[in-house]
């Protein structure tokens, strides 16, 4: 997730720009840069590292001109570096593109521009983008036919669009074409600020709320040819749109949560779109590489490995335990799995057989790091799943299989806890087709059910308003146990984590059947259990496990398969979820347990993004 922004108007356009990216820092941070058209000159101004250091640059040397574009990068491909950092220019340094999102087929097209002489100065997608649109405004020169010039751009940006496969927000400015900006949109957020004899263009509103609340959000598939007095729109089919501003209520401190009172709520929201991005290109073919294409491992590596050990720290370290079934029960592979704070002192036998996983939203966790490097001294190999390009995990391990989730400011971990399972899942699913032990047919359900996540996510956040309800009945409780068994118990543990990091409840998850040895000691009227019973090979095994804690005066909260008549009776609360194979109903069950957690927060007045005692990245140990 980056953010752009765009100007065109008489301010001090310098100013403007930055401005708006500062607003947007929570976008994205490992580089920024802007671009302007001087008089009919194209000047590009880029800093690696926080946006500070950008504003130094400008400050030594500021910039004018009618129209400009301004960026700060999260990294998707290419580490942060300054010839990384966006915009990014064409061969002739006359037009420049910023953009938001992931272009699917950039291999392709970076070989056929290639091919026809075009010299790339970047290891981005980003930079396609600008050298298919210097080649569309040559196929134009070649056809005649004058255009004025933004309608030219406009045409060249629509056509070289055309070519792509992915999600973008992307603008485009060109010296040829000076006092306008391109935009265009597909599944990356994009909108229009209309002001007085001035237009803005940003990824989310806070850029430009002080300026204006007009507003004109653009939809999947359509374009626009902005200038100081608005813009006009184009669908990629070349069909010119009609488009209604709407006025933005929102302050300043709603508008960068996109209305949400709280990060960690409008990640929670984002989950959908978090697992798209982590899933995109990823599930077919079967058989065709694609841990060597998406996370760098070479061929062949795939049978030396005799056994897989998980490493990783709380939410992540969850995330593991669920990596290890699908691994075992799907890929037939041994795995352990092990919180990187023990793995690294003791004596681990993992040899050059042994694939170690690291899994990191921050990659900068001082355990996992540690691991990683004791790991690789005694010559196995490491995959991260990371969800921060550049970070320090990443630049340890061998190869990098990124989740793609955009930043996550919330201190407790909802949306890269996602990407990490639906990671697991394209691990699992790929070792196991690759080792010949998948039979396509149960592949290819399997990748039909991941590709139906996002839905499915979005079904059970309407739960929403039932789960608020639930948190206001339970909001003072002091103690919270979760219970879940098999691929669910990390589930229970997780949903446990989430609840006493933020609301500082003491709440356990156990694996159910752990219940008498022990913990059902703790039940009686004043303990909630929160049991999670949705549809598995263990019901009837969780649901007498329900029984003894209701038989003890347990306060019971169930989840459950949506129609799920066994119940009855057996719960005093009951959240009924969609229908989904018992491997990937984590990815459900959590999103309850996250709303949960997140209300009784909220009403007990927690700092629910940043919990006392806590950091978001624990870079010591
Ligand atoms: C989870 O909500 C916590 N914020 C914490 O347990 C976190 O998952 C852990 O510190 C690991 O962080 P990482 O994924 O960045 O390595």
């Amino acid at each position: 997730m980056c953010g752009i922004v765009g100007y065109v108007g008489r301010k001090d356009i310098g100013s403007v720009l930055l401005d708006g990216l500062r607003r947007l820092e929570y976008r994205g941070y490992d580089s920024a840069g802007l671009a302007v058209v001087e008089a009919s000159q194209l000047r590009i101004v880029r800093a690696v590292g926080k946006l500070s250091n950008l504003e130094s640059l400008v400050r030594r040397r500021p910039v004018s001109g009618g129209a400009g574009l301004g960026h700060t990068r999260w990294a998707t491909h290419g580490r942060p570096s300054e010839a990384n950092a966006h915009p990014h220019a064409d061969c002739a340094r006359r037009l420049a593109v910023v953009h938001n999102g992931i272009i699917e087929n950039f291999v392709s097209l970076k070989a056929e521009l290639s091919a026809t002489g075009h010299r790339f100065r970047s290891e981005t997608d980003t930079e396609v983008a600008a050298h298919l649109i210097e080649e569309r405004l040559r196929e134009l020169e070649a056809e005649g036919g004058a255009r004025e010039p933004g309608a030219a751009l406009l045409e060249a940006v629509r056509r070289a669009l055309s070519q792509v496969r992915g999600a973008y927000a992307l603008a485009v400015v060109w010296a040829g074409a000076p006092g306008v900006i391109v935009a265009a949109k597909t599944a990356s957020p994009l909108v229009l600020g209309l002001g007085e004899g001035e237009t803005f263009l940003a990824s989310d509103v806070p850029a430009f709320l002080k300026h204006t609340r007009k507003a004109v959000f653009l939809e999947d598939g359509e374009l626009a040819l902005v200038g100081p007095e608005g813009a006009r729109f184009l669908r990629l089919d070349g069909r010119a749109v009609s488009k209604e501003p709407a006025v933005v209520e929102w302050d300043h401190n709603l508008a960068e949560k996109a209305g949400y009172r709280h990060f960690m709520l409008k990640e929670t929201h984002e989950q959908p779109q978090a697992i798209e991005n982590t899933l995109r290109n990823r599930l077919l073919p079967l058989h065709d590489g694609v841990l060597e294409r998406e996370a760098g491992m070479p061929p062949g590596l795939i049978a030396s490995i005799k056994g897989v050990h998980i490493v990783a720290c709380g939410t992540a370290y969850h995330a593991g335990i669920v990596g290890k079934y699908l691994l075992e029960r799907f890929a037939r592979m041994p795995a352990q799995v092990e919180t990187a704070s023990e793995f690294r002192y003791r004596e681990p036998l993992i040899d050059p057989a042994t694939l170690v996983v690291a899994i990191s939203q921050s990659g900068e966790t001082a355990d996992t790091i540690a691991a990683i490097q004791l790991a690789k001294q005694a010559g196995a190999k490491v995959l991260s799943i990371c969800n921060t390009v550049g970070s320090t995990v990443t630049r340890s391990a061998d190869f990098n299989f990124y989740t793609h989730c955009g930043p996550e400011c919330g201190v407790a971990s909802t949306k890269a806890f996602i990407g990490q399972l639906a990671a697991l899942n394209v691990l699992a699913l790929h070792l196991a087709a690759s080792l010949g032990r998948l039979p396509d047919a149960e592949g290819m359900a399997w990748v039909e059910e991941l590709s139906r996540m996002p839905d499915l996510i979005r079904e059970t956040l309407k739960l929403d308003a039932q789960v608020l309800d639930l948190a206001r009945y339970y909001a003072q409780a002091e103690h919270f146990i979760f219970i879940g068994r098999t691929v669910n118990y990390p589930t229970a543990i997780e949903g446990a984590l989430k609840l006493k990091e933020i609301s500082y409840i003491h709440a356990e998850g156990y694996p159910a059947g752990e219940m008498k040895h022990g913990p059902l000691a703790l039940v009686d009227e004043t303990m909630p259990v929160l049991a999670i019973a949705t549809r598995s090979a263990v019901f009837e095994k969780i649901l007498s496990n329900m029984e003894e804690a209701k038989a003890r005066g347990g306060r019971l909260i169930a989840l459950c398969t949506k129609g799920e008549a066994r119940l009855t009776g057996k719960a005093d609360h009951v959240l009924e979820l969609p229908a989904v194979s018992e491997h990937l109903s984590p990815i459900v069950n959590i999103i309850p347990l996250q709303l949960l957690a997140y209300h009784i927060a909220d009403l007990r007045g927690c700092d629910v993004d940043q919990p006392r005692n806590l950091a978001k990245s624990v870079t010591v140990e």
